[in-house]
């Protein structure tokens, strides 16, 4: 990736506005991958990752998807559509890769086999909200890594996972924390409105 000026994460948390116009110039495959690798650095429990990531930009497919998200618009009007995905199941089949490298084969082992114990007691469900859950400290990591590259976004959860499921042919027990139109900014969005620190913070 190209040495491009990046804002601060100070710099990317302060500026960072949702926005839901874009302009339509595509954004290249190593600026997406760039942002996307920053936001599976994000940590999660047991370091399962559960994210998954699927960037749509076919523009019939951001028409099924926008139809699918109450015809927001925009979903279509972004170049790029970022779906952030869970998929504990997967994280199970493949727990094989979770164990740090690091440690001797038999603590490697005997980590996969705690984690398909814990989880193995558990409904699809269940363990599938628990891996949601870990996605969005990846969504956070991922607006404020777009951000420091210049990028806008708006995280959404105003769609119906059903049918973006099937729009995009995933499994059901698939569950679905955001989708993320992206883009560089076509308007400023709207001003900051947060409460006030005295409102949420207490130290004891
Ligand atoms: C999980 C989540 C779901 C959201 N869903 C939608 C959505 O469906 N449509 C939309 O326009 N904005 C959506 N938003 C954006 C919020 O409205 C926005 O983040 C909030 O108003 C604060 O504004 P800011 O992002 O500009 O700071 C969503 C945000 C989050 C974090």
């Amino acid at each position: 990736v190209q040495a491009v000026e990046t804002l601060s994460v100070k710099e990317a948390i302060e500026s960072r506005r949702s926005i839901r116009k874009f302009k339509p110039e595509p954004i290249p495959r190593e600026e997406l991958d760039e942002i996307l690798r920053l936001a599976s650095f994000a940590p999660s429990a047991w370091n399962l990752q559960p994210w998954r990531f699927i960037v749509v930009t076919d523009p019939s497919l951001k028409e099924a998807l926008q139809a699918a998200a109450n015809n927001q618009p925009q979903v279509t009007s972004a170049p790029a559509v970022i779906l952030l995905a869970s998929d504990m199941e997967d994280v199970l089949e493949h727990v094989d890769k979770v164990a740090h490298p690091s440690l001797p084969p038999e603590q490697q082992q005997r980590f996969a086999d705690m984690i398909r114990g814990t989880f193995g007691g558990q409904s699809v469900e269940q363990r599938g909200a628990w891996a949601a859950a870990q996605c969005y400290i990846a969504l956070g990591f991922l607006l404020i890594a777009a951000q420091s590259m210049g990028y806008a976004t708006v995280p959404m959860l105003g769609f119906d996972p059903v049918r973006v499921r099937e729009i995009l042919g995933l499994p059901d027990h698939v569950q679905l924390p955001a989708m993320v139109p992206i883009g560089r900014p076509a308007e400023e969005g709207r001003s900051r409105h947060r409460h006030r620190l005295e409102d949420i913070v207490t130290y004891r």
